[in-house]
């Protein structure tokens, strides 16, 4: 027990479960924190840490008027985004960790990682959060605990996941397995060290173990690394174990879309990180009749239903979204929602009210602002006043526009698919897919210019197989094959049709061809339009896309936008396009689905033909 007599909380552990006492144990004998806290997720908790977090400087308290019970977090400048080159799927095997992924043998990142968590946690307290991401009631609920010595990731993960006593015990009740995913600043105080407002660790790590499935993240706070729940458990770790049960874990958002005639429809959206999710997710359609409705924005979970139809869920239970862009005129719905309050701001700018203002919030910029590095701003400054991967974090029930099927755990039936990515040339503005399988080809292709969503150079082209080029938790042709092969367990007349997007493509004189946010409800339109067999389209070697009058333009102000730019299929682009397909299906090796090759050959013909 060592030091752990310095730790009397942990005999008043509010469980019995004694896998989680065991592990929570080891975790304070490793990290040494001064105290132990189990969160409970209560209210009076959730002030009690934020009042703390204010006070130590972490967390600005905004205006009440303006953003109720909401604050402003300003993290080092060398913690805002996700770190991929730091980020690894220790499999036991090299081979199933795969290309797409960083892997060290499990035994040597445990020393590592056991040398780097060792006492990280002295002169902090660590905060244990019982979690769990979907339905608490789901039929095989997914339970995990989060370990943490940072109060903002529990002031944030109570508003990204159902946390506490409930799902405490119920994990006791059912002696339940649960993903122990441990996080640590990695920044220890001395006795009398002062803190500083945003400890971290220069060295970060964010390390997956998919055969135990287990999380061990070191040294950054920022959300995508620190809230396990999130990228970590419910995409990397979450898809090996849907590979291994036979479900889908995806980096999509799921809409509800009612036609005029009263018509409901399913659609999920893959996109890669600030690439349009939570956008599309909470669309105001700029179309007669047509209405959205939100069931997520960032993560899906998806299995085939008892008729054989594919069913999804949200697991979580925020928004964590990207703020530039994100304003009254292009998304007002999650402005309405963020304006509820009970949101955590992170990197965004200050407003002297005590507001905060981000790039793209509104049309007129204020006069003066306090940036995100603190310092005093003015529209004539040459930096942006918040930081391009600034995000606001909110609890998903203020959307307004909530479709109550996100209360199901059964889920709902999907439609249609969409894989998107952000490519000013060659990919048209919507292109449906001829088969499943094409349209797993689709997705498996599928490629973007890097964004600011995780560390490193932003608008390089590179593949990213259904957005989840980063959070793929094992080998990613096996990955493919797993979508291949879901077809076959459904049933055929059920499956939904996939398309593929792309709402960012340019035109000669730089500005986009289409005009996106509310006018991508008319390619919404058109995709339900073509499975209900309305909508006519043009067959193309790549897929079928828009005939000349199919896409609704009614109202669409045509002095900005480039229909015909925006839907174009370009022989001299897409041979270039080709010829990177195949060197990035060549990195797979045996791995690749012979299925996915044979679409290849397909589309290398078509081409050919032309
Ligand atoms: P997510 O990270 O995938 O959820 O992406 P977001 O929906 O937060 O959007 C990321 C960025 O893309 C924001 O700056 C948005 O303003 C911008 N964006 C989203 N949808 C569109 C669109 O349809 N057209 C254009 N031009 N930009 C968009
Ligand atoms: P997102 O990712 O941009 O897909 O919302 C969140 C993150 O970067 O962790
Ligand atoms: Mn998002």
């Amino acid at each position: 027990m060592g030091d752990l007599a310095r730790l009397p909380l942990l005999e008043k552990a509010p469980t019995t479960h004694a896998g989680l006492l065991a592990w929570v144990e080891e975790v304070a004998e490793l990290t040494q924190p001064d105290r132990i806290h189990w969160v409970d997720g209560s209210e009076e908790e959730n002030t009690r840490l934020t009042d703390e977090l204010v006070a130590a400087g972490t967390l600005t308290r905004l205006n009440e008027k303006l953003f109720p019970k909401s604050f402003a977090a300003f993290s080092d400048p060398a913690d805002v985004a996700r770190v991929e080159e730091q980020t690894f799927i220790c499999s036991e095997n090299e081979r199933d960790a795969g290309f797409t992924n960083n892997w060290m043998a499990p035994a040597e990142m445990k020393a590592k990682l056991r040398g780097l968590f060792s006492g990280s946690m002295r002169g902090r307290t660590m905060y244990v959060i019982p979690f769990v991401m979907g339905h608490l009631d789901a039929e095989d609920p997914k339970f995990g605990v989060e370990i943490t010595d940072s109060a903002y990731v529990v002031a944030s993960m109570r508003i990204m996941a159902t946390i506490g006593t409930e799902v405490l015990d119920k994990i006791t009740a059912t002696n339940a397995f649960f993903v122990p995913a441990l996080h640590s600043l990695g920044a220890p105080l001395a006795p009398g060290q002062a803190d500083v407002v945003w400890p971290c660790n220069p060295d970060k790590w964010i390390v997956h173990f998919p055969e135990e499935r287990s999380i061990w993240s070191f040294g950054s706070g920022y959300g995508g690394n620190a809230l396990l729940g999130k990228k970590c458990y419910a995409l990397r770790i979450a898809s090996v174990m849907a590979r291994d049960e036979g479900w889908l874990a995806e980096h999509m958002l799921i809409l509800k879309l009612t036609s005029p005639e009263q018509k409901k429809y399913y659609i999920s959206a893959a996109f890669p990180s600030a690439c349009g999710k939570t956008n599309l997710a909470l669309l105001d359609p700029t179309i007669e009749g047509w209405k959205v409705e939100t069931l997520g924005d960032d993560i899906t979970w998806m299995r085939i239903g008892k008729e054989g139809e594919l069913r999804a869920t949200n697991p979580e239970a925020g928004l964590f979204g990207v703020a530039p862009g994100t304003g009254w005129g292009t998304n007002p719905n999650a402005m309405r929602a963020i304006a509820k309050g009970h949101s955590i701001f992170t990197n965004v700018a200050l407003t002297d009210d005590g507001g905060v203002w981000w790039e793209g919030m509104t049309e007129e910029v204020p006069a003066h602002l306090t940036d995100w590095q603190g310092n005093s701003w003015t529209p004539d400054s040459d930096k942006p006043a918040a930081h391009p991967n600034s995000r606001f974090c909110t609890p998903i029930d203020q959307i307004d526009m909530l479709a109550e099927e996100y209360f199901s755990p059964d889920g709902v039936e999907l439609s249609a698919i969409l894989f998107g990515g952000r490519r000013k040339t060659t990919v048209p503005l919507v292109t449906q897919s001829r088969t499943w399988s094409n349209g797993v080809f689709m997705g498996s292709t599928l490629s973007s210019e890097t964004t600011a969503a995780a560390a490193g150079q932003v608008g390089v082209l590179r593949r990213d197989p259904m957005a989840m080029l980063p959070f793929i938790g094992y080998d990613a042709g096996d990955y493919l094959n797993h979508w291949v092969n879901l077809s076959a367990k459904a049933n055929q007349e059920r499956l939904p049709k996939i398309f593929l997007v792309n709402w960012f493509r340019r035109t000669a004189d730089g500005g986009f061809a289409w005009p996106g946010f509310g006018d991508n409800a008319r390619v919404l339109k058109w995709a339900i339009e073509r499975i209900e067999g309305k909508a006519d389209a043009v067959e193309t070697p790549i897929g079928y896309v828009p005939a000349a009058g199919s896409l609704d333009l009614t109202g669409l102000d045509l002095t900005h936008s480039h229909v015909e730019d925006a839907v174009r299929v370009d022989p001299e682009e897409w041979a270039a396009e080709l010829a990177s397909i195949e060197e990035w299906y060549g990195k797979f090796g045996d791995s690749l689905p012979a299925a996915l090759r044979s679409e290849l050959e397909g589309l290398k013909e078509r081409l050919a033909a032309q």
